[in-house]
C-alpha cells in the first residue's frame, strides 16, 4: 500500500500541478500541431485537384475541337489513340442513347452520363490488368456535345489519396509521440518538483518541532522554489528574532519586577503588624505609594520603548529648534544639579534645527543627564562636573552628555543599552535599567545613533539625529 508521503505514488503524481501543466501544454501543442499539419495537407490536396481539373479542361477543349473538325468519327479515333498512350487519362464516348462508342473506362455508375458536370467515381481501368483490382477513384467530367454525344474525361486521383494516407499516418504517429512524451515529461517534472516540495514540507515539520531553529533547504539554482525557501527562511529568522526579544522582555519583566513587588508587599505587611503605630502605618503606606509609582513609571517606560520600536511615533517627525530644546532641558536640570552639588556646564551652539520629535529628544536628554548625575561622580576627590553640549556635525546634530565618573568598560556598553540592563557597579543606585534603552529606541526611531564613548576619564553619551538641511526654515 502506498503511504501518503510516497512521492512515487502515481495518484499523487497525476494530481500534481507540474504534471497537469505539462499535460495541458502537450495537449495544446498537439492541437496546434494537428491544425498546422491539417492546413498543409488540405492545401496540397487542393493543389493536386486543381492540376487534375486543369488537365481535364485541356483534354475536353482538345476533344471538342476534334469533334468540331471531323465529327464523331474523328473524335472516336482521337480518343482511341489517346487512350493507348502511357499514363493516359480516362475516356468514354457514348451515343445519345447511351451506347459505348470508344474509351478505356469499363463501367461507370448508373446515370452519371445523364448530367453534364464534375464528379468523383470509383473505376476499373480496362488497360492495366494483372495487378489485381484495387479500388481506385477518379475525378471525371461529363460533357455533352452538340449532337447529343456524351464525352467523359477523367483522371486518376490516387496520388491525392496517397498523400492523404501519408499525412494521416504521419500525423497519427506524431500525435502519439507527443502524447507519450507529454506523459513521460509530466512524470519526470512532477517527480522532481514533488521531491523538493516534499523535502520542504518535511523540513517545516522539523522546524516546528525544533523551536524554529532549522531552515528550509535552498538548492542554489535560484528558481521559484528557491526564492520561496529563501523568503520563508528570512521570515523564520525574523520571527525567531522577535520571539527571542519577546521572551527576553517577558523574562526580564518577571525577574526585575519581582524585587520591587516583594518590597511593596513587605511594606504593606509592616503596616499590618499589630504593634504598628499610626505613624508607622503612615510611613509604610507612603512607601507603598512610592513603590507603586515606580512600578507605574517602569510600565510606562516599557510601553514607550515598545511603541517606539514598533515605529508608531514616526509621523511626529518635523523640524524643531534643537538649541531651544537643549537649553530648556539644561535650565530644568540646573537646579537639580546644584542641589546635588554638581556643576552643569553647557556648550550649546546657537541656531541648530534638527528633524524629529522635540518631546522625545527632551525625554532622551533628561534620561542621559539623570544617569550622569547618578553615576558620574568622580572616584577620587575633585569637582563633580557634567557637560551638556549640542553641536552640528555635517548632516547630523549631536547631543552629548559627558561626566568624569567611572565610565563603562567597552565590553559592557551593549549590556547597558539593553532593557533592564544594569551594571553591577551601579546596584547601589535606584533604577530599573530602562533609561538608556529608551534613549536607544528614540535614536532608532529618528534614524539616528546612540554611542557610549570614553570621556577619558568618564563616560560620554552621544545621541545623533538628522539635521534640517540648511536653507529650509524650521517650525520653531
Ligand atoms: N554615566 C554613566 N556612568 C557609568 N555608568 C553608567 C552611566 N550611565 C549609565 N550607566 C550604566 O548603565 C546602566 C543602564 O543605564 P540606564 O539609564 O539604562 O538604567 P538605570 O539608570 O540603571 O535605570 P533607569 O534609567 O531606568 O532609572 C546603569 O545601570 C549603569 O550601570
Ligand atoms: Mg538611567
Amino acid at each position: 500500500m502506498a503511504v501518503p508521503s510516497d512521492i512515487f505514488a502515481p495518484s499523487r503524481l497525476f494530481r500534481s500541478t507540474a504534471f497537469r501543466l505539462t499535460l495541458l501544454y502537450m495537449g495544446v501543442f498537439a492541437i496546434f500541431a494537428t491544425a498546422a499539419l491539417g492546413y498543409v495537407a488540405w492545401n496540397a490536396r487542393r493543389l493536386i485537384e486543381d492540376q487534375i481539373r486543369q488537365t481535364i479542361d485541356a483534354e475536353i477543349t482538345g476533344l471538342s475541337e476534334q469533334f468540331r473538325q471531323g465529327g464523331i468519327r474523328r473524335l472516336v479515333l482521337a480518343i482511341e489513340q489517346r487512350a493507348r498512350g502511357p499514363g493516359a487519362s480516362l475516356y468514354l464516348v457514348t451515343s445519345p442513347f447511351g451506347e459505348r462508342l470508344a474509351g478505356n473506362v469499363e463501367q461507370v455508375p448508373v446515370g452519371l452520363l445523364d448530367r453534364a458536370g464534375e464528379s468523383e467515381i470509383p473505376y476499373a481501368r480496362s488497360a492495366e490488368e494483372g495487378q489485381g483490382t484495387r479500388p481506385a477513384f477518379a475525378i471525371v467530367r461529363v460533357y455533352v456535345l452538340p449532337a447529343g454525344f456524351r464525352v467523359l474525361v477523367g483522371r486518376d486521383a490516387s496520388e491525392r489519396d496517397r498523400l492523404r494516407a501519408v499525412v494521416r499516418r504521419a500525423g497519427g504517429w506524431a500525435l502519439g509521440v507527443v502524447l507519450l512524451l507529454g506523459v513521460i515529461g509530466g512524470f519526470v517534472i512532477a517527480r522532481r518538483v514533488l521531491k523538493r516540495v516534499d523535502a520542504m514540507s518535511a523540513t517545516t515539520l522539523s522546524i516546528m518541532a525544533s523551536d524554529l531553529k532549522d531552515r528550509l533547504p535552498v538548492s542554489g539554482n535560484g528558481d521559484e522554489l528557491d526564492r520561496l525557501a529563501i523568503n520563508l527562511n528570512t521570515m523564520l529568522d525574523r520571527i525567531a528574532l522577535l520571539l527571542g526579544g519577546l521572551r527576553q522582555v517577558s523574562d526580564n519583566i518577571a525577574h526585575d519586577l519581582k524585587t520591587p513587588l516583594t518590597r511593596l508587599r513587605n511594606r504593606a505587611d509592616e503596616a499590618l503588624r499589630p504593634s504598628a503605630s499610626e505613624a508607622d502605618m503612615r510611613r509604610a503606606l507612603e512607601g507603598v505609594t512610592e513603590d507603586a509609582d515606580n512600578l507605574i513609571r517602569v510600565f510606562n517606560a516599557l510601553l514607550m520603548i515598545a511603541r517606539l520600536e514598533a515605529g508608531q511615533a514616526r509621523e511626529t517627525m518635523a523640524p524643531f529648534d534643537a538649541t531651544a530644546t537643549t537649553a530648556s532641558v539644561a535650565e530644568l536640570y540646573e537646579a537639580v544639579a546644584e542641589e546635588a552639588g554638581v556643576h552643569l556646564a553647557c556648550q550649546i551652539e546657537p541656531g541648530i534645527t534638527a528633524i524629529g520629535s522635540r518631546e522625545l529628544i527632551g525625554q532622551a536628554l533628561s534620561n542621559m543627564l539623570d544617569n550622569a548625575l547618578k553615576y558620574g561622580r568622580p572616584p577620587a576627590e575633585g569637582p563633580f562636573e557634567v557637560t551638556l553640549s549640542l553641536r552640528q556635525t555635517g548632516q547630523g546634530v549631536a547631543f552629548t552628555v559627558a561626566d568624569r565618573g567611572p565610565g563603562i568598560p567597552p565590553e559592557q556598553r551593549a549590556r547597558a543599552l539593553e532593557r533592564f540592563g544594569r551594571l553591577d557597579a551601579s546596584r547601589s543606585q535606584p533604577g530599573f535599567g530602562l533609561g538608556l534603552s529608551l534613549v536607544n529606541a528614540i535614536a532608532h526611531i529618528h534614524g539616528g545613533t546612540l554611542e557610549l564613548t570614553d570621556h577619558a576619564p568618564g563616560l560620554a553619551v552621544v545621541l545623533t539625529i538628522r539635521a534640517q538641511p540648511s536653507g529650509i526654515g524650521h517650525a520653531g
